[in-house]
């Protein structure tokens, strides 16, 4: 992945770093309008940054990185850029993946997939197929994805087990029953959560799965954004106490990093 300029080196002391790292990528079209640019220009230059945050996320140390690529709501966008976007997806998976593969990197798109063309379905499934035995650093493009969504299909999936099963379809759900139905229910909660591009929302990403994330936002739109900002975002992080729930005390006695209450049951989760 070392193919962007040394000045992107991730500069960073030792110390806790997020194992899951989740991202909305925002601000493609403002950074092509202040140049006088067409929004593809802004969305070409945005995979750049793409490349570059893995291979900063890489170097750290950083497990499972997730980037909101397209919501379940951008299809509503002029057809012309819905179609570019698709064009640049496939686009960068054929020319990354060889690259991603090499260097340990799992692929693997969440998301109802079901009305990308075929072609970029194949594409998805035959990348996240190559790289299914990749450790180094799992990475996660949310595509036609949508928080509400993911938890509707969660739902979906548990009744039709149930239904398999032999369960009444009817017996109360709790919450780890329906956590090994959600998207990315392998992976542990995200620790950290970036914004850029100056909103403060969380737009129906991973709603919830966010919980007790620690979010991040920045003005730096996702063009712009890189080795620097990735370091920025860490070491914001690390200054914060993460409670969980309990208090500043009882951390202090327990003496150990603390889980959110249910990934502590989910696999992968610490
Ligand atoms: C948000 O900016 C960005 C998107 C909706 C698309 C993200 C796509 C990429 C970064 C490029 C390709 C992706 C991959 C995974 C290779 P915006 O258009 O909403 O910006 P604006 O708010 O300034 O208009």
């Amino acid at each position: 992945m070392r193919h962007e300029s040394q000045a992107n080196v991730v500069n960073l002391d030792q110390g806790a770093v997020p194992r899951h790292v989740a991202i909305i990528m925002d601000g493609n079209g403002r950074w092509a309008r202040r140049r006088h640019l067409p929004r593809i220009a802004g969305h070409r230059k945005g995979a750049q940054a793409v490349r570059a945050t893995v291979q900063a996320c890489g170097e750290i140390g950083i497990e499972y990185l997730t980037l909101f690529a397209f919501s379940s709501e951008n299809w509503r966008r002029p057809a012309d850029e819905v179609s570019a976007l698709m064009t640049l997806f496939a686009r960068a998976i054929e020319d990354e993946l060889s690259r991603l593969h090499e260097h340990g990197v799992r692929f693997r798109v969440i998301g109802d997939r079901s009305r990308f063309e075929p072609r970029l379905q194949q594409l998805i499934s035959d990348a996240e197929q190559l790289t299914a035995g990749n450790r180094r650093l799992v990475l996660t493009i949310a595509a036609n994805y949508g928080g509400r969504w993911d938890v509707a299909q969660a739902v979906n999936r548990l009744l039709a087990e149930r239904a398999r099963s032999g369960i009444a379809l009817d017996a109360p759900v709790d919450e780890s029953d329906l956590q090994p139905f959600l998207s990315l229910a392998d992976a542990p909660e995200p620790d950290l959560f970036i914004r850029t591009g100056g909103e403060t929302r969380i737009s129906n990403f991973l709603l919830w799965q966010l919980a007790y994330t620690e979010l991040w936002f920045t003005e730096t739109l996702w063009p712009d954004f890189g080795a620097a900002d990735v370091s920025a975002a860490v070491a914001s992080f690390r200054s914060r106490e993460r409670r969980f729930g309990r208090t500043s005390e009882q951390l202090r006695v327990a003496g150990e990093v603390e889980s959110p209450p249910l990934a502590a049951q989910a696999a992968g989760a610490r």
